[in-house]
């Protein structure tokens, strides 16, 4: 079991960061790496060919061990969660009625490119509602899986839901998706770093993930797996690294055709970042000391008594089998003023999101239970 892992972090210690979901703090490790690296520039005489290949093959190894992957070269860097969706959904084939599934009210990133790929085939959109009440997760699923037919040629959604922390059921969806013959892409942006997940179990065709909130890296960065189905696939800039070959620096304008095999063609560019990359694996390396099935118990175990404690103060929390731990909305009750709950969590340097009706609060092993109650004194005043 994880204790507590503050010390690791810089964060000021009169904050009560549940905020993680937004951005999570930088690892002291993280930190160093950095600094380490801005310094490296000043001497960039050191660097040799295999600083451009070596320290992102580390990485793609890194995030491969995390995500239960036995072949990095499935792995690739990218910018962002909207470079990766966008790559994926411009090498996703598709036709006049054919039908794209996401759940409503999804993060823009992992909409807006499906929205042009539909205009574009004269495909459709369709987003799975959640349940109301009490069975709200459990029928946002049963809606979402009853919604996969014939015609669906794509379900891209996240593995929980980013603003409440609904958890989508994988495996069920996988079944399904293999069943009628559709793709299936996960946004792993919420989830992947802090619950368990496994691409020889799931068996996705493509996962995303932003590199700075769950993966505890800097921003600007982003990581991948493409499956089978992207081998042939075009990527949506031309750059040098990702052409076969490029490793050859002399023999550059020897223009080659060919992109790198597997997931490596979709590389952005100047994919070895000599400063962000050397934080990315470190927090990376981190990650899997600590795992992310320890990660998701001790946000369970520091998160189990504050749930009892908001249920009993009128608040709606998912049920427990439905929900993320390290992630999870609570609905206030009615009659109060957000407005005013807004400025108590500011004059008590308390960080969570507002997210609809929800009160979104994400935690990670900086977090104590301590934490939670000086949320939750807030709500009861
Ligand atoms: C589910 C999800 N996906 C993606 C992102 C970030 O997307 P991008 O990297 O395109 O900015 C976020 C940011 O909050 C998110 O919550």
């Amino acid at each position: 079991m994880l204790t507590n892992q503050r010390h690791l972090f810089s964060l000021d210690s009169d904050i009560c960061y549940l905020n993680n979901a937004f951005m999570a703090p930088s690892l002291k490790s993280v930190e160093e790496a950095g600094i380490a690296a801005v310094k490296a520039k000043n001497n960039p005489y050191h660097l040799g060919v295999t600083d451009f290949y070596d320290p992102v093959i580390d990485l793609k190894k890194e995030f491969a061990k995390l995500v239960d992957c036995d072949d990095h070269e499935r792995i690739v860097s990218l910018a962002s969660v909207s470079y990766g969706i966008s790559t994926v959904a411009h090498n996703t084939c598709l036709n006049h009625g054919d039908e794209i599934l996401l759940a409503e009210e999804q993060f823009p990133s992992n909409v807006y490119a499906w929205t042009r790929r539909a205009k574009q085939s004269g495909a459709c959109i369709r987003f799975a509602e959640a349940g109301e009440g009490n069975s709200r997760g459990r029928d946002w699923n049963v809606n979402l899986l009853e919604m996969i037919n014939d015609r669906t040629a794509v379900v891209s959604i996240g593995n929980i839901h980013w603003a409440d922390g609904t958890l989508f059921d994988l495996k069920a969806i996988r079944e399904k998706t293999k069943k009628h013959n559709a793709l299936f892409i996960i946004d792993g942006t919420q989830s992947v770093g802090a619950l368990p997940f496994s691409i020889k179990e799931i068996k996705p065709d493509a996962l995303i993930c932003a590199g700075y909130k769950w993966l505890m890296g800097p921003y600007s960065t982003a990581i991948g797996y493409f499956g089978e189905y992207f081998d042939q696939g075009i990527p949506i800039e031309e750059n040098w690294y990702n052409r076969i070959n490029s490793e050859q620096f002399a023999d550059l304008v020897n223009y080659r055709e060919e992109y790198k095999p597997k997931a490596g063609r979709f590389a952005v560019g100047e994919s070895s970042n000599f400063i962000l990359l050397p934080m990315f694996k470190k927090a990376l390396e981190q990650l899997n000391v600590w795992t992310p099935l320890a990660i998701q118990e001790y946000c369970k175990s520091i998160t189990t008594n504050a749930c009892e404690q908001l249920r009993a103060l009128g608040c709606w929390i998912e049920e427990d089998q439905h929900r993320a731990h390290h992630l999870f909305g609570v609905k206030l009750p009615s009659h109060m003023d957000k407005d005013e709950l807004k400025q108590k969590f500011a004059q008590h340097n308390i960080h969570v999101s507002m997210r609809g009706e929800f009160v979104r609060i994400s935690m990670h092993v900086y977090n104590t239970e301590e934490d939670l109650n000086t949320f939750i004194n807030v709500l009861k005043q």
